[in-house]
């Protein structure tokens, strides 16, 4: 056990004056909450507004021949009623969303009455251009008011919103629009983001040319630049100009709790990306829970999460969540370091934002610039800080708390996945005192386990891999259209049990720190990248034969990407076919998959049947080829000395 480890934060006295639930009460919740979920859940249930009430509440079982997940579902209800209907008698002229453009002079207050007028109307104008419940819409969107009114517009109508993260390149949002059979998209002409314009409209036109991705029907685009975008009459509208004589009344469509509200492509370890689905009760119910509980929310506090509608951090954090909860959300279309790296200061003070939840890459890149990028900002406002996305070093840990929260500001360290729909692990402020770099202990109803390589569950203080034993109502219900890889990926490898993927470590106190992922997952700057879709991207090209791909310890990114490269015979290496190469991957996943570091590899260490072994890669990239273990299974021993020689040093 390093030092580190050893420190304790314990709950602040500002914390247990003002705080939801202290320790006592997290005790007797959580009890309750594993010994009697049906009573538990169908309590808590009812902070959200029901057309129908539920009868029954949990129906579940990861038995895998019978496999089950079925929240509340005899219960009717609609998730943008339940974001904006529910308030406007309250709170109508309160503050929803506070907006803050790329650029600083740029800012808004959008009430709940006016995100609703907007949304009713939005929900009419797909309803006119033939949008029916189930169909899936693809938004690829920069962060704008109008992408959370086409969240909320599309749930409204019972239609499933398929966001795909506008850093995408043409033929990833292809793939996801094609894979999710989607025949409208919404888009915007250009966005903005760090003072440099992305092509959305014209990318969307590259995606739909691809004789792989047949019917889109509709492109509908907001106007935020204005400038000159390709069009076709016959296929494309202008937001502005069918808003304008849309009307603002319309009625939620009741849904079932179990009906679909949104699908959200993520990475595995092989294949495609796949569509991961959520549905309507048991997601709303847990995000707002989760939102208040762990952010210890109050009325009028003004809540800033950093991330991108493209994530599911978005969904949950920035729309679902504190939109149930009637919480004041600000939603922040640029960069933390533009125009500086002062800018998460500034816009804190602007607009006296109390809870900052962002990601580690973002606080090592502040970090990286020394203390003085806070010096002009007092981010006073600020009582609480989360982090999200992948494990937060402790040096980052302490850097953020002392210099970003003035040392006053827990930090709620939140791990959960794409999949688990919200938080499922996290200290909550009031009750959990804090350990640098452990995500502490689970959210009430979540029941984590610790099982080694066989699935034997592993007691106290150990260190293994991160499984759950029960099901909670936010779980995703299935891969869109492929309901077989969903049974495989999550509850074959140990079976019973839900596999996160992610390796763990239990401490003493029974404190859960999480080491990273156990697969073939990457985790480069929060964003999650299968191996094998780089890989395959890589093999593409027509001057590479064989492509293997590893994550590397990179000090902001937190992995960062190592390619090994097997040319087809006759090809030189040259650094201007490593940049090309990297140009490729860019092109064909997006930018935030481009290779940090290329090696050129003669051949790649396999065992006798011809599997590459990635162990063995992954020692070399991350210059531990001292420790390579057993490499007696290997085909070609050769080849590792070869690799080893010719490392590349970034
Ligand atoms: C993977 C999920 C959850 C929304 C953003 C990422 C890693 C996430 C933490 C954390 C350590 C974390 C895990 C997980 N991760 N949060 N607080 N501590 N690791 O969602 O893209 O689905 O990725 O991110 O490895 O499995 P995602």
């Amino acid at each position: 056990m390093t030092e580190q480890h050893k420190s304790v934060y314990p709950v602040s006295e500002a914390f247990k004056k003002r705080a939801l639930i202290d320790r006592a009460k997290y005790d007797e919740m959580y009890e309750q909450s594993v010994k009697d979920p049906e009573t538990f859940w169908g309590e808590h249930g009812k902070r959200i507004d029901w057309i129908k009430p539920y009868t029954k509440v949990k129906n579940t079982t990861y038995d895998y021949d019978n496999l089950s997940i079925k929240w509340f579902e005899d219960g009717e209800l609609n998730a943008s009623a339940n974001c904006l209907d529910r308030h406007l008698e309250k709170r109508g002229d309160k503050t929803a969303i506070i907006f803050e453009g790329d650029e600083p002079s740029v800012s808004r207050h959008v009430t709940y009455r006016e995100l609703h007028a907007e949304t009713c109307k939005f929900a009419n104008v797909l309803k006119t251009l033939g949008v029916s419940k189930g169909d899936v819409v693809t938004i690829y969107m920069p962060m704008i008011v109008e992408t959370a009114v086409a969240m909320l517009a599309c749930a409204r109508i019972g239609a499933i919103h398929s966001v795909v993260f506008g850093g995408f390149s043409p033929e990833a949002l292809g793939a996801r629009i094609q894979n999710g059979q989607s025949r409208f998209v919404i888009t915007a002409d250009e966005g903005v983001r760090g003072g440099r314009t992305i092509p959305l409209k014209k990318n969307v036109d590259k995606a739909l040319q691809s004789d792989r991705v047949p019917d889109v029907e509709r492109v509908i685009v907001v106007t935020r630049t204005g400038s000159d975008v390709p069009w076709n009459e016959d296929r494309d509208a202008r937001y502005e100009d069918l808003m304008k004589s849309a009307s603002a009344d319309c009625p939620p469509e009741p849904m079932n709790a179990e009906d679909p509200l949104f699908m959200l492509y993520t990475s595995g370890s092989t294949g495609a990306p796949k569509g991961v689905l959520h549905t309507t009760g048991g997601y709303l119910v847990y995000a707002a829970m989760t939102h208040e509980y762990v952010f210890d929310y109050h009325e009028g506090d003004v809540y800033w999460c950093t991330a991108d509608f493209g994530w599911i951090t978005g969904h949950s954090y920035i729309l679902y969540g504190p939109l149930a909860n009637g919480a004041i959300t600000v939603l922040f279309e640029g960069v933390p370091n533009y125009p500086d790296a002062s800018r998460m200061g500034q816009v804190v003070d602007k607009h006296k934002i109390n809870v900052l939840y962002t990601a580690p890459t973002a606080i090592r890149a502040l970090m990286a610039k020394g203390d003085d990028c806070m010096a002009n900002t007092s981010r006073e406002s600020l009582h609480l800080l989360g982090s999200v996305g992948e494990p937060i070093n402790p040096e980052a840990w302490e850097w953020y708390y002392r210099v970003i929260g003035n040392s006053k500001c827990p930090i709620v360290d939140t791990w959960w996945q794409t999949e688990t729909g919200g938080i499922l692990i996290s200290p909550l402020p009031g009750a959990i005192d804090l350990k640098p770099g452990s995500a502490t202990l689970p959210f009430f109803g979540i029941q984590p386990a610790v099982v080694d390589n066989d699935g034997n569950v592993l007691e106290g203080a150990t260190e293994g891999n991160l499984v759950m034993l029960d099901s909670w109502p936010g779980q995703m219900r299935t891969i869109y259209g492929d309901h077989e890889r969903f049974k495989q990926t999550y509850f074959s490898t140990y079976k019973g049990r839900y596999f996160t993927g992610d390796g763990v470590r239990r401490d003493e106190d029974g404190y859960y720190w999480i080491t990273g992922r156990v697969d073939d997952v990457l985790n480069v700057s929060g964003h999650r990248l299968g191996t094998a879709e780089v890989e395959s991207a890589l093999v593409s090209h027509d001057k590479v034969a064989e492509a293997a791909v590893v994550g590397y310890p990179h000090e902001i990114k937190g992995q960062g990407i190592y390619v090994y490269v097997t040319l087809i015979q006759g090809e030189q290496p040259s650094d201007e076919l490593r940049k090309e190469l990297i140009q490729w991957v860019r092109q064909e996943i997006g930018p935030i998959a481009s290779p940090d570091v290329i090696q050129w590899a003669p051949g790649l260490p396999k065992t006798r049947s011809g599997k590459i072994m990635r162990r063995i890669l992954r020692k070399i990239a991350s210059n531990e080829h001292d420790q390579l273990g057993d490499t007696s299974t290997l085909a070609d021993p050769g080849v590792v000395d070869e690799l080893i020689q010719h490392r590349e040093f970034k």
